[in-house]
């Protein structure tokens, strides 16, 4: 708009023809479409008597009426472009945001069931394996449930945890001679916190505006991590 404006008052100013001066709207009229009217006459008054080329002219037409839709629309050209965040990485759309995190979320969960039922089938203790048997089933789950999801979105299965880590994970809590004490300490360490534990699911929650089915699924199964999280804490370490 202050392109055309500038292009305009200068062309006016140049051939004595005065500043250009904004007509007062309309009743019933919106100022955008005023200006654009406004404008658009001084183009075509300068396009007929030959001032501006064919060229020019089209380019001044296709900034008047891009700025007079995006006033219509209550945006500019200026207005920030929203984006989407996990971690480190960004998206243009909440649908990639959510494809990319429902991706990486299903891999782990898909993952933790396997290896909290290879902790069970070797866990000595009454009071570990009663809880292990809801963690395994319930990460389980929430893989199954996210899998679903992602395909109900058109998207793809394919994120997956880094080799080195399933395996050192695999023997560790595969492990008989590593105790359910050892085991559970090690989540306590890398969990010490119960909601910062959950905060990355909360920021992509957070970030969600169109997407309710996805939303609630994740709300839910939010509750069902710090769930398993507030578990290890509160699981004693038996030796
Ligand atoms: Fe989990």
């Amino acid at each position: 708009m202050e392109c055309t404006l500038r292009l305009l008052r200068g062309l006016l100013d140049f051939f004595g023809l005065g500043p250009v001066r904004r007509p007062a709207a309309p009743r019933g009229t919106t100022m955008p479409e005023v200006s654009s009217q406004f404008e658009l006459r001084q183009l075509l008054k300068a396009y007929r008597r030959g001032w501006i080329s064919d060229e020019l002219f089209e380019e001044q037409l296709r900034e008047i009426q891009g700025t007079s839709s995006a006033e219509g629309n209550g945006t500019s050209d200026e207005a920030p472009t929203k984006v989407y965040r996990v971690g480190e990485r960004t998206f243009p759309t909440e649908r990639e945001m959510l494809l990319h995190f429902l991706d990486e979320f299903r891999a782990g969960e898909t993952f933790g069931g396997e290896v909290f039922a290879l902790w069970y089938a070797v866990s000595p203790d009454p009071r570990v394996r009663g809880g292990l048997q809801v963690v395994r089933e319930r990460e389980a789950m929430h893989g199954k449930l996210l899998a679903a999801r992602i395909a109900a979105l058109g998207g793809k299965c394919q994120a997956a945890l880094p080799e080195k880590f399933q395996s050192a994970a695999r023997a560790k809590l595969g492990s008989p001679t590593v105790s359910d004490a050892d085991k559970l300490a090690d989540f306590v360490r890398r969990l010490p916190d119960v909601e910062a534990a959950v905060a990355p699911i909360r920021a992509v929650i957070g970030q969600i505006e169109d997407d309710c089915e996805s939303r609630a699924l994740l709300e839910n199964i939010l509750e069902d991590e710090m769930a398993t999280v507030r578990w290890f804490h509160a699981t004693p370490a038996a030796g």
